[in-house]
Formats: structure tokens, sequence, C-alpha cells
């Protein structure tokens, strides 16, 4: 009954672990949940403010599909702003979230068995929206011995006929690890040779830390113009995961292709939060810097706490707010005659056990490690770590 293309993905498992975790906290039990990919912070006063505005001025109507001018300018000033890069209002398209822009892109761009690189580990929705359009997603594994980065010559590796595109996301969802402008640049040319699409997923572009500063891979490959599409939004910046609003920029004839399949599916984004959007791309962006300095400090402590456990190896990420440490020494190791195998059962032993809610590695695409978010106060990564620590003894 249910047809084979959906029988052929899964659920989201992180928004999976992150709805078992708020369900044992419903019922009384104590779980400090570090499955979350959303900021705990409240969403900024002047950003709630201007959606509160646009519903008492009646703005409350369908929008254009692909976005209003206001928005559409409020995104080309952004990008000119932050990544020197040029758009016009043919090249930006405004979704329900950037999960949404991306799910266009592909029903726009992938034929059946076209092949779609992504290196792993990966966001968990990349692979399954691939499969969802019948394309076909051609894995890159790469592990914390290597920094979780791919090269040039692994890109090359993986090229065969069928190749249609390849998925940057730096800073990454789930191992933070971002790319230098330099690396960027030489895979962009690999990629420019081979006449492939570059998918820059730039939704943390917001949170890196140590100074480290975020480059778009669009911003190095200005010969791969005809054939790069951006993808951001605001949930992650602004702390507006709810509010579902993300965007695209590239070339004309793609976006208008997204537009179509947007026109025949969903329509513009909520028009509440397209007034909201304008106003945090627009308006002071104190919020986002007070956040990202949060974030850092967060990040050093969980990266020092879990580095001190006796098996546990956690490479230092350069930006979003999750990090993926090595858990490997303690699969095939028993607790209670049980014999742990899989980071599926670490997991679950660490929610039974020690109450604390992560998703495991393979999730990812990357078994034998475990994605914590340290999108939660210092408090809560405190006592999980303290969890954690005791469990692991
Ligand atoms: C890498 C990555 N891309 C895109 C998204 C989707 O963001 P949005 O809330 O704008 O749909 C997420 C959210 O978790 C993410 O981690």
């Amino acid at each position: 009954m249910i047809s084979k293309r959906v029988q052929s993905i899964k659920p989201s498992p992180t928004l999976a672990t992150d709805a078992k975790a708020k369900a044992l906290k419903q019922q009384g039990v104590d779980v400090v949940n570090f499955g979350t990919g959303e900021p705990d912070f409240d969403t900024p006063k002047n950003i709630k403010q201007a959606a509160i505005d646009s519903i008492n001025a009646g703005f409350t109507k369908y929008c254009p599909v692909a976005g209003t001018p206001e928005i559409k300018n409020a995104i080309i000033n952004k990008f000119k702003r932050d990544n020197s890069l040029d758009y016009t209002a043919e090249e930006i398209i405004v979704s329900s979230g950037a999960k949404h822009s991306l799910y266009n892109l592909f029903q726009s761009i992938i034929d059946p068995d076209d092949e779609v690189i992504i290196p792993a580990p990966y966001w968990v929705s990349y692979t399954d929206m691939v499969i969802l359009v019948c394309g076909k997603p051609v894995i890159i594994q790469t592990t914390d011995k290597t920094n979780f980065k791919i090269t040039p010559e692994s890109v090359e590796k993986v090229l065969t006929s069928k190749t249609k595109a390849i998925i940057i996301n730096s800073p990454s969802n789930p191992t933070g690890v971002t790319y230098s402008a330099q690396e960027l640049k030489e895979i962009a040319k690999v990629c420019v040779k081979n006449k492939i699409f570059i998918i820059s997923d730039d939704i943390y572009e917001k949170l890196v830390y140590d100074n480290f500063k975020f480059t778009s891979i669009a911003q190095v490959a200005p010969e791969a113009r005809d054939f790069t599409v951006v993808i951001n939004g605001v949930s992650k910046a602004y702390a507006m995961t709810g509010w579902r609003l993300g965007y695209a920029a590239g070339p004309k004839n793609i976006i208008s292709a997204m537009s179509k399949v947007q026109s025949q599916s969903t329509s513009s984004a909520s028009s509440i939060s397209i007034k909201a959007a304008v106003e945090a791309l627009n308006g002071t962006q104190e919020c986002v810097e007070f956040m990202r300095k949060e974030f850092e400090k967060r990040r050093d402590y969980i990266v020092g706490r879990l580095n001190k456990i006796d098996g546990i190896t956690c490479r230092k990420p350069e930006g979003a707010f999750y990090v993926f440490p090595n858990i490997k020494t303690f699969l095939g190791k028993s607790f209670n005659g049980k014999t742990i195998n899989t980071d599926i059962e670490f997991t679950n032993f660490l929610l039974d056990r020690a109450k604390i809610a992560v998703v495991g590695g393979s999730a990812f695409g990357a078994e034998g490690y475990m994605r914590l978010s340290y999108a939660t106060s210092i408090e809560n990564i405190q006592s999980g770590m303290d969890r954690l620590e005791t469990a692991l003894k």
C-alpha cells in the first residue's frame, strides 16, 4: 500500500531520539537531553515583535511563492555583507526551512539513479532525501583520524558518469568540522572539472569558534557559479527552529525549478515567519554573537570533560553545536551479562543506566561514535557528563 520510495527511507533518527527524551521527561524521568539539534535560547525579542506586528497589521495572507521582495532583499544583503556574494532576486528562493529548500533542490536536479556524493558522518536527512527522489547517495567515509574531512582525491575516487552533485556541509552536523577556504577551493576544482553540482549547506555558518573565519565554497569557486546552490536559514543562528524559514541561492534556472516544485507542494513560507526573518537578517546581530559565545564556552567544557573519560576520545570541533566522540573501545564490553555490540546498544545503555539521551554515530553513517548536542545549559552539560562518567566506570 505504501509506495516503494517511502518504504525505502526511515524516519529522522535525531528527531526520534529527541521525542523519546521529551516523552520520558513528561513521565517525570530526569533525563539530560543531548539529542536536540536546536538552540536552547528563545528567539530574540525584536524578531518576535516583528512577527507580532505583522499579525496585527494583517500581514497574514499567501506571499509570492519564492518569497516577498522584502525578504529577498534582506537575503541578498546578507550574502553581500557576510559572504561577499552577489545574487539577484531571481536567484533566491525562500522555503519553510533549509530542509525544505534542500528537498526542493533534490526534486529539481535529480533524475532516477543520479548519484549524489555525501561525506560521512552526514546529517541524517541528506541520504533519505536523495533516496526519496530516486537518486543514489554515494558515501565518502571519513574518520576522526583524518579530522572527518574529505579531500579532492577522495572525491575523485567516487566520481562516475552518473555523479550529479556533492553536498558540502561546513560547519558540519554531526562533527562540527569546518573547512578552510583553501580546502574548499581544492575540492571545488574537482567539481568544476567534472561539472557536478555543489550543494553548500551553510546553516551553521554563524557558529564558528576560536576566531575561525567561515568561508562558503561559493565564495572560493566563482567559476562554479552556474552549478552551485547555497542553502541557509534562520533556524540555528537566530534560535528560530520552529518558525520554519530557510532559503537557497543559485542559478536562475535551478531556483525557478525549485519555485515550481514549491508552488505545487507548499506555496510560500509563512507570511509571519517571513516578516520575522526580515528582522532577524536586517536587525541587530548582537543576539547571534551572544549565543555564539555561549556555545563556545559549552564546547570547551564538554570536550574537556569527554576527553577526561577513560576510553573516549573527542576531537574539538571548530563549529556548529555538536561533539562527535569516538566510543569504539566500549563496543564488545558487557554490562549485567549483556554485551554492547553497536553504538545504538551503547546509546540505549546510556539512556537506561545514566538517563542521558544521545544519538548513535551509525545514524550519521559512522558506527562507533555518538553525537551530543551542547545546545543545552551548562548545568545540564555538567550533570550529563557526571552521569556519563559514572555509568562508563
Ligand atoms: C546540516 C543541517 N542542514 C539543514 C538543517 C535544517 O534546518 P531548518 O530548520 O532550516 O530546516 C539542519 C537541522 O538540523 C541541519 O543540521
